[in-house]
């Protein structure tokens, strides 16, 4: 059985706690969340351990004020610390760092924060103001308290790790980002701390986001037009979803150029509210050129 997590609530707490760690020149890897833990940040802590061995895994646990938008759901966001205290024992996870707002914004709201760029403007960005700006700087906060040699998010916020890798390239921050594929229920929802918001009806409707990107996959062999038609095919026979966005781009989430070579990456994105809870998920797809001998039947 694994050992209880220690838990530091300040940044001294923190240092004197990953102190040994640091002076025996053992690896400390992060996974930041903001709790309310699942399966799927279980699923980032193991592929933490894996970098870091037998070197210190850490799980920060904050609810960032500053990356809700007005009207978003700060005040009802899960706050669950014993629960999560569980899934991080049993993921033999070392320290748990759960700071308090004012430790982590000591003089109130940060007057310097970290510009995201243009990249924060299109898909969440362009509902969500601001909320990417409060990502990267509580991340580039995590990173500089934690000061991990690795820090693994989750592709379920795809967008999110898109910048935050830019971030750690432009600012040259010497952490390694790694990101790891979105762990999903049995009948294909995307694990989400926001899925418990869900009640029975829209629970069973919010399973039309992972049928819409996965009918754009079943085509993606017929290039991104065929695979946008089924997606958007797919949401057309769906109730309950209301859309927020569908979007096929490459990899970092730019413009696909028009007539794509066969073998090239994409990924295909969909935000939605399903009940009043808003839902995002994406896949990878490989585009390929095939004759389309379907497209009639879409
Ligand atoms: O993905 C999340 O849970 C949050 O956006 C993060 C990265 C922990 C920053 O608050």
């Amino acid at each position: 059985m694994s050992a209880t997590p220690l838990v530091a609530r300040t940044r001294d707490e923190l240092a004197e706690i990953l102190s040994p760690a640091r002076s025996g020149g053992r690896p400390v890897g992060l996974v930041p969340t903001m709790g309310a833990l699942h399966e799927g940040h279980a699923s980032l802590m193991r592929v933490a351990r894996e970098h870091v061995a037998d070197g210190a895994l850490v799980v920060s646990i904050f609810v960032n004020p500053l990356q809700f938008g007005a009207g978003e759901d700060l005040d009802r966001y899960p706050r669950t610390l014993e629960a999560d205290l569980k899934v991080c024992e049993r993921e033999g996870v070392d320290v748990v760092f759960a700071p308090s707002v004012d430790e982590v914004y000591p003089g109130g709201e940060p007057q310097v924060t970290v510009e995201p760029g243009p990249l924060a403007t299109v898909l969440e960005g362009s509902t969500r103001p601001g909320h990417f700006r409060g990502v990267l700087t509580v991340v580039a906060k995590l990173l500089g308290l934690v000061r991990p040699d690795v820090a693994v998010f989750g592709e379920k916020d795809y967008q999110q790790l898109v910048l935050i890798k830019r971030m750690v390239l432009d600012l040259n921050m010497p952490v390694t980002v790694v990101g790891a594929p979105t762990q999903r229920e049995p009948d294909g929802l995307a694990l989400s701390s926001r899925n418990r918001y869900l009640e029975d009806e829209p629970r069973q409707e919010a399973v039309a986001l992972s049928r819409t990107l996965r009918a754009a996959q079943e085509v993606a062999e017929y290039g991104a037009d065929v695979a946008l038609d089924a997606a958007r095919a797919e949401l057309r026979r769906t109730t309950g979803v209301d859309l927020d966005y569908l979007a096929l781009t490459d990899p970092e989430l730019g413009d696909l150029p028009p007539d794509v070579p066969a073998g090239t990456e994409a990924r295909i994105l969909v935000a939605a509210r399903v009940g009043g809870t808003r839902l995002i998920d994406n896949m990878p797809l490989t585009l390929g050129s095939a004759p389309d001998q379907r497209q009639e039947e879409l």
